[in-house]
């Protein structure tokens, strides 16, 4: 992923993950075009990344819960021929017991997580498969594969994106076209905050700092890696976990009811 002239589009580039993202991949020589609802924190952080890397970074002010811009997002996604790299990071969590979770927070974090990821996604899929060339990484959570009591709504969206991605890599196997998914833990950004639970009262020797983990999701893409963990150290685990669940998939193609599920 070293390029000129390309451009890399960045959503939720205003704070947290996906500004060192847009860091990294100007310092790999993409031009950004970096989204969010924040004007002036992309702006400023357009003009520095240009100033610094040379390249050239737009901003795109948008709330992509809200239909109108999302589709004027797609529009662009899927007719600008220069964009070769998405990185679908924009999201939110709001963790607290789902009867206690006010309805508009839990739509909230399906718009976001789950539709404009997955509409985002479709505008660029096209025109990469057309040109046999392009990046998608899709950030989900290591909640993608766990559940607390006060995550059951962000789980499930994480869950949806790496199972999203999964598909997807099978989809596009045979192309030029990446997909990575990223499953992060704890990591320090404003996301804590925002999601009612504080920052300060995670463990801190759990919490990475988001420039490592930004570089070690973008070491993993390095390496071919299409699911990234980014703080887990073996990485044998993942496979040994995956093997479990394509050995569970096997065992349900029986047609019949299981043993002892059967009415004596
Ligand atoms: N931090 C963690 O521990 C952690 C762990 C696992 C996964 N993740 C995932 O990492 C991704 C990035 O989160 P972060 O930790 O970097 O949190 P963050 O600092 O709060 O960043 C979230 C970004 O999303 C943008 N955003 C929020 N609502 C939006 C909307 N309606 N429309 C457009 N943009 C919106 C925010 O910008 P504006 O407010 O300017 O719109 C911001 O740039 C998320 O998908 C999150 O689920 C984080």
């Amino acid at each position: 992923m070293t390029s000129s002239k390309k451009i890399a589009v960045v959503t939720g580039a205003s704070s947290g993950i996906g500004s060192v993202y847009a860091d990294r991949l100007a310092r790999r020589g993409y031009d950004l075009l970096l989204v969010a609802r924040r004007r002036e924190r992309l702006q400023n952080l357009a003009t520095k990344l240009e100033q610094t890397y040379g390249i050239k970074a737009e901003t795109f002010v948008a709330d992509l819960e809200k239909e109108g811009d999302l589709a004027r997002l797609e529009s662009v996604l899927a007719s600008n021929p220069a964009i070769r790299v998405l990185v679908n990071n924009a999201g939110i969590a709001k963790l607290s017991l789902v009867a206690e979770t006010p309805m508009k927070d839990s739509l909230s974090q399906i718009a976001l997580n789950i539709t404009a990821l997955t509409r985002l996604t479709h505008a660029v899929l096209p025109a990469f498969k057309e040109r046999n060339e392009g990046v998608i990484i899709n950030i989900a959570s290591v909640l993608a594969v766990h559940a607390l009591p006060i995550s059951s709504i962000y789980s499930g969206t994480k869950a949806f994106v790496l199972n999203f991605s999964r598909g997807l890599q099978q989809e596009l196997a045979s192309t030029g076209v990446r997909v990575q998914v990223v499953l992060p833990a704890a990591t320090a950004t404003d996301l804590w905050d925002i999601s009612g639970v504080p920052l300060a009262a995670l463990p801190q020797e759990t919490v990475m700092s988001v420039e490592n983990l930004v570089d070690a999701a973008l070491a993993g893409f390095d390496q071919g890696e299409s699911v990234t963990l980014p703080s887990m150290a073996d990485a044998g685990l993942w496979e040994r976990y995956d093997t479990a669940r394509s050995d569970l998939f096997a065992a349900t193609q029986t047609g019949k009811p299981a043993p002892r599920l059967l009415s004596l």
